[in-house]
């Protein structure tokens, strides 16, 4: 296990994160190619925590972020290090410090592991449970047929608290915030798929930096899934990214016919048992690897 460059110690200071502290973070998720903007880390830091180093003229050179989901588990977000940081320790050192804490709080930790973030989390005890990729499409799949006696229509503020409780049952994760969250960035992302009134399955996104993610998609069946991510990516101009378990072929062969490509991998891990993250949810895409 690899301890932290002692010198580096003295040229940076550790300490916690604030949400006004997002607008500095954002060149690390830049600079790491992500998708994420301001309002993200600005969320992620009113709803959950974290702390950063930065060097003597105040520039982030490293972070590690949790956003709490629930009272079971955590999930470890946005842990990066600046490039000229990188291989001193401080992403180990960042991401004991938050495991330490996801533990205190009697709680397991989860995340969705980069290749490059893999290999630590490993040594640090982590376990895949699932694979999925990244999507990326440039410009909008054809339209995906419903089920019959399916129809959809937008969501409605009001429903989020009902629609967050049948997301707690279906995915083992407790994220009305972020699901209020991501309303609140792109309601003309959000659609609900009923059947006689009952909900069948939804779909939220939100705009970012150079694409627009759409999740997550959470839906009974395969159809229903696709049905939903046609009618977001019809409201929002390509280019799109989607996060998708690798076990839903159907609608990453939808995703293929729009001549989308899989651009990077990721594994959804987690330090201890959690039942509910391991079994084959109805999860179709992500709200994002650093929200769940
Ligand atoms: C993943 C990431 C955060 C790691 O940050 P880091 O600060 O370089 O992490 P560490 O220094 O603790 O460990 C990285 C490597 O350096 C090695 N290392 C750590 N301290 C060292 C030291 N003092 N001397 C030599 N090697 C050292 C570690 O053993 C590890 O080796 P490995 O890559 O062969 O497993 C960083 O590569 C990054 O930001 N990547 C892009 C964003 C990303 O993918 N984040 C992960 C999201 S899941």
């Amino acid at each position: 296990m690899a301890n932290t460059d002692a010198g580096i110690l003295l040229q940076l200071k550790e300490r916690a994160l604030t949400p006004e502290d997002a607008a500095k973070l954002v060149p690390l998720s830049i600079e790491a190619g992500w998708n994420q903007m301001e309002a993200d880390w600005t969320f992620m830091l009113q709803s959950g925590e974290g702390k950063g180093m930065t060097d003597r003229a105040g520039r982030f050179a490293a972070c590690a972020l949790i956003v709490p989901l629930g009272p079971a588990v955590s999930w470890i977000s946005m842990v990066v290090t600046a490039k000229p940081w990188r291989r001193r320790g401080l992403g180990t050192r960042l991401l004991k410090d938050r495991i330490a804490d996801v533990r205190a709080a009697g709680k397991v930790a989860g995340l969705d592991a980069t290749e490059h973030g893999k290999p630590i989390y490993e040594a640090l005890g982590f376990r895949p449970l699932w694979e999925l990729s990244r999507w990326h499409v440039k410009r909008v799949p054809a339209k995906a047929a419903l089920p019959p006696g399916v129809e959809l229509r937008a969501m409605r503020r009001q429903e989020l608290k009902a629609i967050a409780m049948i997301d707690k049952v279906l995915t083992g994760l407790e994220r009305e915030h972020v699901l209020r969250h991501l309303y609140a960035r792109a309601p003309g992302l959000a659609y609900v798929a009923t059947e006689a009134s009952r909900l069948r399955g939804y779909v939220l996104g939100r705009d970012g930096r150079f694409a627009t993610q759409i999740g997550p998609i959470v839906a009974t069946d395969d159809a229903t899934a696709r049905a939903l991510a046609a009618r977001a990516v019809a409201s929002a101009p390509p280019p799109f990214i989607l996060d998708v378990p690798d076990r839903h072929k159907g609608i990453q062969a939808w995703i293929n016919e729009a001549g989308g490509e899989a651009q990077r991998h990721f594994w959804r891990m987690t330090l201890g048992d959690a039942p509910g993250l391991a079994e084959d949810r109805p999860i179709f895409a992500l709200a994002g690897p650093e929200l769940a």
